[in-house]
């Protein structure tokens, strides 16, 4: 009797056992962020305009995070070319966000215009991810819209689908410890925060409400064209650098000529904050600012001249008069201010606050209002100046809140700080017809990243304006050499 019910113990406890492991296995689902290496591909070619073409393999719609807030974008395509079919877990993934004006960003396929194709007849694994902006929008019912996307979330999207790419390396086509992200003008400040905000824990709790996988989210390397960052002082360094167009090709109103001065005004004091340093160690303040500037144009300037450009006569340019028959041949010097009225020349300012112009002077929301608006869709002042001017309050700041977004969406403040994993691999340009932003943000971005050690290959491009993926011979002649010196 006693052996009968030890024995019925037994099977006892081992059916509870049992039971326990089973609803275990029943209790925790499939990680709902394992890519499932049977997903179906098409097979597609991309001709290219001079008649090349490449084939590649088409995976698309794969959702990057668990709790997906907006179906219509976060999700992210990829695409493997024929030269990565075999062995492909080890080639690098070029990564392009097609974030522009801060908007929502669709993921979309290659083309044969931009850098996508082209990374793709390079032979990489080909990432388009798409990320919210501050135009998305859901609907709750009832006539109440939520806007979903504004900053810092299209980063995050960004550093989401990152993640979702490292905690699918083992199966997915591609390293995800060899991602070069490319982005233009917003898609460039994406590019460049993706460079520099590698696992800053600041992200964290938008990346926990989205169910992001808890992966690192720090890239091997950027291509970063005219970015649109350091918004926080943007208007400033804009008025400063243009402020001697005001009255020349800018034709300003007295009014707005007050606004601008009164921003220039307030940009020396936060240029010599940053103590930045010129690569000869020459303290950087608003006193040698504009000759370091001008040395950025010069070389440009030189380097289109080497490469046969016409020199325009009205950009101020002081060539040399020639040597036995190469006029014009060396770029000597550059008026500045005649320069800056040659951009302007070419294409018109932006009104003073360039930025944040929401209810001062101007009627139209720009994007960056937009993009530091709130989730009822309504635009927001992001700076003291702005906030001051539109609230007729002059002791109004920015709240807490806010700034931290702010915060978030400028690369300037991880570089040289601790808790964000910095690429050392950066490849900048930016237009020095750009006049989007004042070309000297890049400038003071590039200073930043060598002075803390990076050594980023950064030039302004004579005479380009707003625009990206150009050049890209030189940018992918940049990239294989980074991937080959990588391997050894
Ligand atoms: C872009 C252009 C702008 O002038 C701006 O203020 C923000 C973004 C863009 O092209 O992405």
């Amino acid at each position: 009797m006693k052996q009968t019910s030890q024995l019925y113990l037994k099977a006892c406890i081992l059916l509870i056992i049992l039971v326990s492991f089973a609803s275990k296995s029943i209790a925790q689902p499939d990680d709902p962020l394992k890519f499932n290496p049977d997903t179906k591909y098409t097979e597609k070619v991309l001709t290219f305009l001079d008649g090349r073409t490449v084939k590649y393999r088409a995976y698309e719609h794969i959702f990057y995070v668990a709790n997906v807030a907006d179906s219509v974008y976060q999700y992210l395509n990829f695409y493997v070319p024929e030269q990565a079919f075999q062995n492909n877990k080890r080639t690098p993934i070029f990564l392009k966000t097609n974030v522009g004006g801060f908007m929502a960003s669709e993921a979309s396929g290659p083309s044969n215009k931009d850098a996508s194709g082209r990374a793709l007849l390079e032979g990489y694994v080909l990432v388009i991810p798409g990320a919210r902006g501050w135009n998305s929008k859901i609907s709750k019912g009832d006539g109440i819209i939520i806007f979903t996307g504004r900053a810092p979330q299209a980063i995050v999207d960004l550093k989401a689908a990152i993640r979702y790419l490292r905690h699918n390396d083992a199966v997915m086509p591609g390293d995800a410890e060899q991602i070069i992200t490319d982005g233009t003008s917003a898609g460039g400040a994406m590019s460049s925060l993706l460079g520099a905000s590698g696992n800053y824990p600041g992200y964290q709790p938008y990346l926990d409400a989205l169910g992001a996988a808890k992966e690192r989210d720090d890239v091997f390397a950027v291509v970063v064209f005219c970015p649109i960052v350091d918004l926080d002082h943007a208007d400033i360094a804009y008025e400063w650098l243009y402020k001697g167009t005001n009255t020349k090709a800018r034709a300003l109103s007295t009014e707005q000529i007050d606004i601008s001065n009164e921003l220039a005004s307030l940009y020396p004091a936060y240029l010599n904050s940053l103590k930045l340093k010129m690569p000869d160690g020459t303290l950087i303040t608003d006193n040698n600012f504009k000759d370091y500037i001008k040395s950025f144009l010069i070389r440009s300037a030189q380097r289109a001249r080497n490469e046969g450009a016409d020199m325009p006569a009205d950009a101020g340019l002081k060539m040399n008069t020639g040597f036995r028959s190469s006029p014009g041949e060396f770029v000597l010097d550059i008026d500045l201010d005649t320069y800056l009225n040659y951009v302007v020349t070419k294409r018109a300012l932006k009104t003073p606050p360039a930025f944040d112009k929401y209810g001062v002077l101007n009627k139209d929301t720009p994007p960056e209002n937009n993009e530091f608006g709130n989730e009822k869709g309504e635009p927001g002042n992001f700076t003291d100046y702005s906030l001051r001017k539109a609230t007729n309050n002059p002791s109004a700041t920015i709240a807490a809140e806010l700034k931290e977004r702010v915060f978030l969406l400028n690369p300037m403040n991880f570089i040289g700080a601790s808790k964000a994993t910095i690429t050392h691999n950066w490849y900048i340009r930016n237009g020095a017809l750009d006049r989007d932003a004042a070309f000297s943000i890049s400038i003071t971005l590039y200073t930043k990243l060598i002075n803390n050690g990076y050594n980023p290959n950064y030039a302004l491009a004579w005479n380009r304006s707003h625009m990206g993926d150009y050049n890209l011979d030189e940018v992918f002649g940049w990239i294989n050499q980074l991937v080959k010196s990588n391997r050894n």
